[in-house]
């Protein structure tokens, strides 16, 4: 598809809809993007205009573009879980088949005994615990004795809290550095969190040096297969920490939202070759927990701002997919996440609007990543890259343009034409050009398969093939490309954006690809009626 970076933006817990199964998860009926959407302070014209509202199950939610400027549809998530490492990691092409381990009884006491052992200190707690509540219930104890805090929550996390007057920073990094080594197995809980303190009783307060130490994925990811053949793979935000730094070659750690937009727009002024991963995590944190649902939709406003500048910040061989890694609708009463479809958004010069229908797994998402750059892999997942107007689909078409010339009725001029529409849902409607003896009657090729395909209440175009020549209707190669007349380029532009793709063809492996804007430049169009 001749790209050559991709930045993948996932918008921390922006699901779009409750999985089938979300009952087993207690998600019935969760969904974020409606959630947020019903807030006043929901504004997002760019995500709008890319096709968020055209998605399959979004379209009650908001109304959608009638011309749609990106690739769009929704994903599944096939793992078995709903926390930010498992949606990330199979974005990234790995489905997880277990849940990570929770611990709604505490860490089992055989473990804890390891863990005493070898760092040779004993523990304060295991107990699931409000992170602010376990310091004021346990910090005197933990101060007198020198005990670290352990607890957990409904998250697979082992965290770990300490004055750090009692356990300097660095000590508590190492204690948690040896607990990382020693949760493995069925143990391998997905994050171990060191939260530091201070302050004096009952004012303790956490300082903002947490950190966190993630397993690392199991198998290889789209990362791994990237970095492996020499692309550069930089994270930005949480990136790094889900992917416990495997596969990355730079990583750019962020607090919240400002900081990772402002990272992602550096890259892009950047020269790299390969993929840019941002995590933005504040809807999750700051709003879908805290089910703040106006906080959330003015976060996804001010994100939809920043979009608006970093779109023109693109290259024509960049790549942009914006999606999520699970939902945490802020306006259900749980303030958990849920199990939910997460949007695909896709965009760029070289991108076929088109519609990506509903996705069995968010890893299409990293096949689809792999696929563009030709790298060998064995991730899960359906590349949809063919879908996004890669060459192999455009070569079908102009093959369809091709053969439509054999029925072109053109006795007065000699001149066969063929033509190949391919609308949104990927079906294409053929024509011919169709002449007539009181000369002006005549049908060009490319109306005749648009008028087929509007007459059959078609109304989403991405691309059109033409192939034309005086050449015998089973010509298989043209001697030149074909531009479509002046009143096809108007009918066009009734019914398609100025990204539409039309292919002009000599044969199947041969041929150029325009744009409606570049075809018919300052153009009128049923915009311009009001
Ligand atoms: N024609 C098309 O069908 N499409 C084009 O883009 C150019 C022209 C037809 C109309 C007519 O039958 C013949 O080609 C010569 O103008």
């Amino acid at each position: 598809m001749g790209i050559r970076r991709v930045f993948i933006i996932v918008l921390d817990s922006f699901g779009c809809g409750a999985l089938p199964d979300a009952s087993a998860y207690g998600d019935e009926g969760s969904d974020t993007l409606r959630s947020v959407t019903l807030s006043k302070c929901f504004r997002a014209p760019f995500l709008t205009s890319l096709g968020l509202f055209n998605i399959f199950g979004n379209r009650e939610k908001s109304v959608p573009a009638a011309i749609p400027v990106g690739a769009y549809g929704r994903a599944a998530e096939r793992s078995a879980g709903k926390d930010t490492t498992t949606g990330h990691w199979e974005i990234a092409g790995l489905v997880s088949k277990k849940p990570m381990p929770t611990y709604p009884d505490g860490f089992p006491e055989e473990l804890i005994q390891k863990i005493e052992k070898e760092t040779g200190v004993g523990i304060l707690c295991n107990k699931p615990y409000s992170g602010t509540e376990v310091i004021k219930d346990y910090g005197r104890e933990h101060i007198v004795t020198g005990k670290p805090i352990v607890y957990t929550s409904a998250d697979s996390v082992f965290q770990v809290a300490a004055h750090e007057d009692v356990m300097p920073l660095e000590k508590l990094y190492e204690y948690c550095k040896k607990v990382r080594a020693l949760l493995v197995g069925e143990n391998a809980v997905g994050r171990v969190i060191a939260r530091p303190f201070k302050g004096e009783y009952p004012n303790y307060e956490r300082t903002p040096y947490r950190h966190d130490y993630s397993v690392a994925p199991p198998e290889p990811t789209l990362l791994d297969y990237l970095k492996s053949s020499g692309f550069d793979v930089i994270g930005v935000g949480k990136i790094g920490d889900i992917f416990a730094m495997s596969g990355l070659t730079e990583s750019i750690p962020t607090h919240g939202n400002e900081e990772g937009m402002k990272a992602a727009f550096e890259a892009a002024g950047r020269n790299f070759t390969g993929l840019c991963f941002v995590n933005l995590v504040d809807f999750d944190s700051l709003y879908g927990h805290r089910n703040n649902s106006d906080g959330y939709a003015k976060a996804i406003s001010e994100f939809d701002a920043w979009l608006g500048d970093f779109l023109k910040k693109l290259n024509d061989d960049d790549l942009l997919l914006i999606t999520a890694d699970h939902g945490c609708d802020p306006a259900t009463s749980s303030t958990d996440h849920s199990r939910e479809y997460v949007p695909i958004i896709a965009y760029g010069a070289k991108v076929c609007p088109c519609d990506l229908g509903t996705r069995t797994t968010y890893a299409d998402i990293g096949k689809t990543v792999a696929d563009i750059f030709s790298v060998e892999n064995d991730l899960a997942g359906e590349s949809f890259a063919g879908l996004l107007g890669c060459e192999t689909l455009y070569g079908e078409l102009a093959q369809k343009a091709i053969e439509m010339r054999k029925m072109s009725y053109s006795p007065y001029s000699g001149f066969r034409v063929g033509a190949a529409l391919l609308t949104r849902e990927g079906k294409v409607y053929g024509g011919c050009n169709i002449e007539n003896s009181a000369y002006p009657a005549t049908c060009c090729a490319e109306r005749t398969a648009f008028y087929k395909a509007l007459s059959e209440g078609k109304r989403n175009f991405s691309a059109l093939a033409i192939a034309g020549g005086k050449e015998p209707g089973d010509a298989s190669e043209l001697a030149s490309y074909c531009a479509p007349c002046g009143t096809c380029r108007q009918v066009i532009r009734e019914f398609c954006g100025g990204n539409f793709r039309i292919i002009s063809v000599k044969s199947k492996n041969d041929y150029k690809i325009y744009t409606l804007d570049e075809l018919l430049p300052f153009s009128f169009g049923p915009d311009d009626l009001g």
